[in-house]
């Protein structure tokens, strides 16, 4: 299976302008990268117009709604995104926990209505620094999982389609990425409750401050199946440079 590369550009750019442009260095430098699967997740608006550009690019969006339409202002149903061409969503981002105050049992319901519609959903968790500092991270970590993940069950659901991203909230934006054998050991973790509760064909992502000087430990290191990358994917030169070292790691 090919290494996962999602980028998240959350509340950038600020124009269609640089959003174009920063879509097409990326499209055009990676025509030789392969083993790669790379998504780009832009805010809503510019979904359409980075789609009509055309590649390999597959694309996703940074949220969605639980219902499939009616009277809620605002709000972006699974099945518009799937109609539309979009093939991922980021579900459970911890800016969106902590900024709109999303809940597990919100993310929940978004969860099933985006594996519904045949969404590759991608369930954000992790612990914040004082959690890690307390040494809750292990214990948060199930937590999160066992609300988000209430009632997702092989028999409902293409599982296949579910992705776990590990983030923890301190590495976010911060500089401080988490170490590799950190990861790893999370990861292990993660895999057994996944396994418990029989969820098989689930990947799992690292995402938190990565760049191309740490991206291949990740995946080497850590035994990440892809990651979920921030600041980096916001230029062009940053973003190749890590498809390029994970496609020769
Ligand atoms: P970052 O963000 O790479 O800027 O740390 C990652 C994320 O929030 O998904």
């Amino acid at each position: 299976m090919k290494i996962l590369i999602v980028a998240n550009w959350k509340m950038n750019p600020q124009t269609l302008i640089e959003a174009r442009e920063l879509f097409n260095s990326v499209k055009n430098g990676i025509k030789d990268i392969k083993n790669v699967e790379v998504v780009i997740c832009p805010p809503f608006i510019y979904l359409p117009k980075v789609k009509s550009q055309g590649s390999e690019i597959k694309i996703g969006a940074q949220d969605c709604f639980w219902e499939e339409k009616g009277a809620f202002t605002g709000e972006i149903s699974p099945k518009m995104l799937k109609n539309f061409g979009c093939q991922y969503v980021i579900l459970g981002h911890s800016e969106r926990r902590k900024y709109l105050n999303e809940t597990d049992e919100m993310i929940n319901k978004k969860l099933k209505a985006a594996l519904k519609a045949n969404l590759k959903a991608i369930l954000c968790i992790g612990e914040a620094k004082g959690e890690r500092e307390l040494a809750k991270t292990k214990e948060i970590l199930k937590r999160e999982l066992q609300k988000d993940l209430k009632g997702i069950e092989n028999s409902k659901f293409e599982i296949k389609n579910l992705i776990l991203a590990y983030e923890p909230i301190w590495a976010i934006g911060s500089g401080k990425s988490c170490q590799p054998a950190q990861v790893r050991e999370i990861n292990l973790f993660l895999a057994k409750i996944l396994a418990q509760r029989q969820l098989r064909g689930v990947r799992i992502l690292y995402g938190g401050s990565v760049n191309s000087q740490n991206a291949d430990l990740y995946l080497k290191k850590a035994q990440s199946q892809g990651l979920l990358v921030g600041g980096a994917s916001l230029k062009a030169n940053d973003f190749l440079k890590i498809l390029k070292k994970v496609s020769n790691s």
